[in-house]
């Protein structure tokens, strides 16, 4: 074998155990995996040196193989970023990252740029250096690394959007100080000018390019991903793909931000994944990502530990009263933006509030880790800069990083227990208390039968029963002492209890096969929207949301507006059928919700919150199966189309659970289940995509369903369909407004139409007409006109109304005495 070979599988894997069992000490010890990596990696540096020259047998390949993994700035940037960036991004939300993109956004950018140059200035004052050689060491050490920080918010349960913010800010600010180090690198070996405009634009291509190029690249995939036949395996593999394929192609071909590209990717997948992939393959994805992520963050800090001491060797005596400085202004330029111009944000109404506990928090836990290294190794390794250049970067970023690591990192837990960050809130600890209290009822009692069981003396199993009993009681007085949450708080837990098991629902019935993946999609988003608006405004919020649910949004009117205008009507088409399986999915999810999952949290959130639950439930399943009727109504043989295919999902599903369970039994053998699976896909496959809805807007159906023009010759029947123009009207549109001008009449081919007059409405339906008033008198509209249904309608343009009545003398004599007998009332 190639020498390389086995001493790079000795020196990756001897590295690799010597790190991963640092965990279990650091959490019996509870001291930071990263700062106990980086301290164990120092030791190896500094063993690896001290043993250069001894002969200790296989301990001295070790130690050699070690020496051969040198770490560069190429293999962080290239090998472990990539990693280290999608695996964080994967998990963000997207959707709370966005509610606090300001914040982020400034830090990331602004924030970062103000404290290049506040460091910047400062080390230019005292070291003797170029300005903007110490404007590149302030661009290295303003960019954040989360790892070590969002581990700890870990472990002590930290708020999500504290996470959030900070986590979100330093993949953004890794971006930034990279795309800043390029361009300042440039200038230093003269290869570009000062020139702040260009210098801006040049960023601006950078950031928002790598953007596009991630978005771009993770649509693909998700693409692709959709159409694996929902194979776990691959699915999965090609996330990992994607992550160091956007960096690649956006870093080395498109020479925009490769960091900005992976965290975009992963952003998307993120939101998509689930809606595009396999149930088998998201459990997979999050999964493999941890292991990725854990295994790269382990792997780098103690390499980064190993490099220490060489790097530290060119530390010189002169040096540190510039890294006093360094440290000072560096904390002092990110308290200023924390302190003072976060909330100036806030204030301007910019960015939402960010308290006080969580700024000390964003302040403190600014650590410097793995990029800021990356890029001072650049320096380091690169022979065009002068040497004093190299080692004042390299070492004065290497002391810099290792103070967060072994000040910040060690402490910043105990900030946010001074802040009680890690305390529950008000209302997560009455939901806990609750939990607790729930689980341990019945536990008394099952501790005795099980004693019963296996013979264990009554009087043990009810030393142990009475330490639960206890237990139970300290909760129920600690629930006393504190503040009780109302009825209306509980109602308002409960709601969002079921939005969560309503999407959790739609993610179900998306990995059975019974929705499309966009329709899950939208589905989801719903929910989310329907959180959102029960968080902000409890019960009538909930209530405004759902409505909007129900509603017809602009993506739909737009494809109407398109229909009307151009007479296309494929897209309106398609609205329609979606929504159809839409409510159909939604109805099957609330039914099921309402059947047992309010039943699952009513000891939480207590009886009479449960009881209201039920009838809001109710009335939002009477709701959505009205206008499920509405649709169907209106196309039946559709509706029966669809239902024939759910109805031969649920049963293909069945089979396939059948099947799995009898192989897992082992009743049936691999071949006979291979063999039934094989089957199985076939008749998945026939099923085929969905059909499409037909509107039926065909002008000749519609006028041959309107009675008046039925006795006319074939011909007056073909001049008349030539000047009727088809329209679907939808449930609750408004086709007339009292009062307005009216330049159209209306005959009804199918549908509900309602016509606001007093003292009661009066309906029309098939074969009637409305609209004639204003264009017989040349009078505004006489009454407001509302479609009740889903209605087929033919308009009639005035310039076509007189044609029309000359050329039909019955036909305006029946208009004429309609309309008198109209305005009679
Ligand atoms: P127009 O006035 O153009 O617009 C409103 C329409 O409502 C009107 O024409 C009639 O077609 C219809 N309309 C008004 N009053 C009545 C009524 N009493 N009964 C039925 N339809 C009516």
């Amino acid at each position: 074998m190639h020498e390389g070979i086995w001493t790079t599988i000795l020196g990756l894997f001897g590295l690799m155990t010597i790190a991963v069992l640092i965990l279990p000490l650091s959490k019996r010890y509870k001291f930071p995996y990263t700062v106990l990596l980086a301290v164990v990696g120092i030791a190896l540096g500094l063993l690896v040196d001290a043993t250069h020259s001894a002969h200790l047998g296989p301990v001295s390949d070790l130690f050699h193989s070690f020496e051969s993994f040198e770490l560069t700035s190429e293999v962080i940037i290239f090998v472990f970023l990539p990693a280290l960036v999608f695996e964080s991004s994967l998990s963000i939300d997207v959707r709370k990252l966005i509610a606090d993109i300001r914040p982020i956004l400034f830090l990331a950018v602004i924030g970062l740029l103000i404290s290049a140059f506040m460091v910047g200035g400062a080390v230019y004052a005292v070291s003797g250096m170029g300005f903007v050689v110490c404007l590149l060491l302030g661009a290295i050490l303003s960019a954040t690394d989360p790892v070590a920080v969002v581990a700890i918010f870990k472990d002590l349960g930290a708020p999500k959007r504290l996470a959030i913010l900070v986590e979100g800010e330093s993949l953004f600010n890794d971006a930034t100080a990279i795309v800043l180090f390029n361009i300042l690198v440039a200038m230093i070996l003269g290869s570009a000018d000062a020139d702040l405009f260009g210098g801006v634009w040049n960023f601006l291509k950078v950031f928002v390019g790598g953007i596009i190029v991630g978005y771009l690249l993770a649509r693909v995939f998700a693409w692709i991903i959709g159409h694996v036949g929902g194979i776990a395996l691959v699915e999965v593999t090609l996330t990992i793909s994607l992550a160091y394929l956007s960096f690649l192609i956006a870093e080395h071909y498109l020479h925009v931000s490769g960091v900005m590209a992976v965290v975009t990717a992963a952003l998307v997948m993120g939101s998509l994944g689930r809606t595009s992939m396999s149930g088998g393959g998201w459990h997979l994805l999050s999964e493999t990502w941890e292991n990725l992520g854990f295994w790269a963050n382990s792997l780098i800090f103690v390499l980064v530990g190993m490099a220490v001491p060489e790097i530290l060797s060119v530390f010189s005596g002169g040096m540190w009263l510039t890294l006093v400085v360094l440290i000072v202004v560096a904390f002092f330029a990110r308290g200023l933006l924390t302190f003072a111009v976060l909330p100036m944000l806030s204030r301007a109404h910019v960015a939402a509030d960010v308290s006080l506990g969580f700024r000390t928090v964003m302040w403190w836990g600014g650590l410097r880790g793995a990029v800021s290294l990356a890029l001072a190794l650049a320096v380091f390794e690169n022979d065009a800069f002068p040497e004093d250049v190299r080692n004042f970067i390299a070492a004065l970023v290497c002391a810099f990083v290792l103070f967060t690591l072994f000040i910040n990192a060690t402490t910043v837990g105990a900030v946010m227990k001074a802040f009680g960050l890690d305390k529950l809130s008000p209302a997560d600890l009455a939901i806990r208390n609750r939990t607790i209290a729930r689980a341990l009822e019945d536990i008394g009692s099952s501790v005795h039968r099980v004693a019963e069981d296996r013979k264990i003396p009554a009087d043990v199993a009810t030393r142990v029963a009475d330490a639960y009993a206890r237990r139970v009681e300290a909760i129920e007085a600690a629930e006393g002492e504190s503040a009780p949450l109302s009825d209306k708080d509980w109602l308002k837990i409960g709601l969002m209890a079921t939005v969560g098991q309503e999407r959790q629902g739609y993610f179900n019935q998306y990995s059975r096969g019974y929705v499309a993946s966009a329709i899950a999609r939208e589905l989801v988003a719903h929910t989310d929207e329907l959180m959102d608006a029960t968080k902000a405004g409890g019960v009538d919020g909930y209530g405004r949301g759902c409505e909007k649910i129900l509603g017809f949004n602009w993506r739909f009117r737009t494809s109407m507006w398109v229909q009307r205008r151009f007479g296309i009507a494929g897209p309106v088409g398609k609205r329609l059928a979606n929504r159809m399986e839409r409510l159909r999915t939604t109805q099957a999810v609330l039914s099921e919700v309402r059947k047992s999952g309010v039943d699952d949290i009513r000891s939480l959130v207590g009886d009479a919150a449960a009881d209201e639950l039920c009838l809001i439930l109710d009335e939002r399943i009477e709701r959505t199966m009205s206008a499920l009727m509405a649709l169907r109504a209106q196309y039946p043989e559709y509706a029966a189309e669809l239902q024939e295919r759910y109805l031969f999902q649920v049963a293909l599903r069945q089979e396939r659970t059948d099947y799995a369970r009898l192989h897992d039994e082992a009743i049936i053998g691999a071949e006979i289940y291979a063999n039934l699976q094989n089957e199985l896909e076939d008749r998945e496959d026939e099923l085929g995509k969905r059909p499409e809805l037909d509107l039926g807007l065909d002008p000749e159906t519609l006028v041959g369903r309107v009675p008046m023009f039925k006795d006319l010759s074939q011909e007056r029947i073909r001049a008349i369909t030539r000047l009727l123009k088809p329209q679907l009207a939808l449930p609750g549109e408004a086709i007339c407004t009292k009062g307005e001008a009216g330049n159209s009449m209306y005959f009804v081919s199918s549908g509900a139409i309602a016509v606001q007059v007093q003292p009661h409405p009066v309906m029309l339906g098939s074969g009637d007409f409305f609209g004639e008033i204003a264009l017989l008198k040349d009078a505004p509209r006489t009454a407001d006109v509302v479609a009740e249904t889903f209605s087929d309608l033919l308009i009639l343009e005035r310039r076509d109304f007189q044609k029309l009545l000359d050329d039909n003398p019955d036909l305006r004599s029946t208009i004429e005495k309609v309309a008198e007998e109209r305005l009679k009332g």
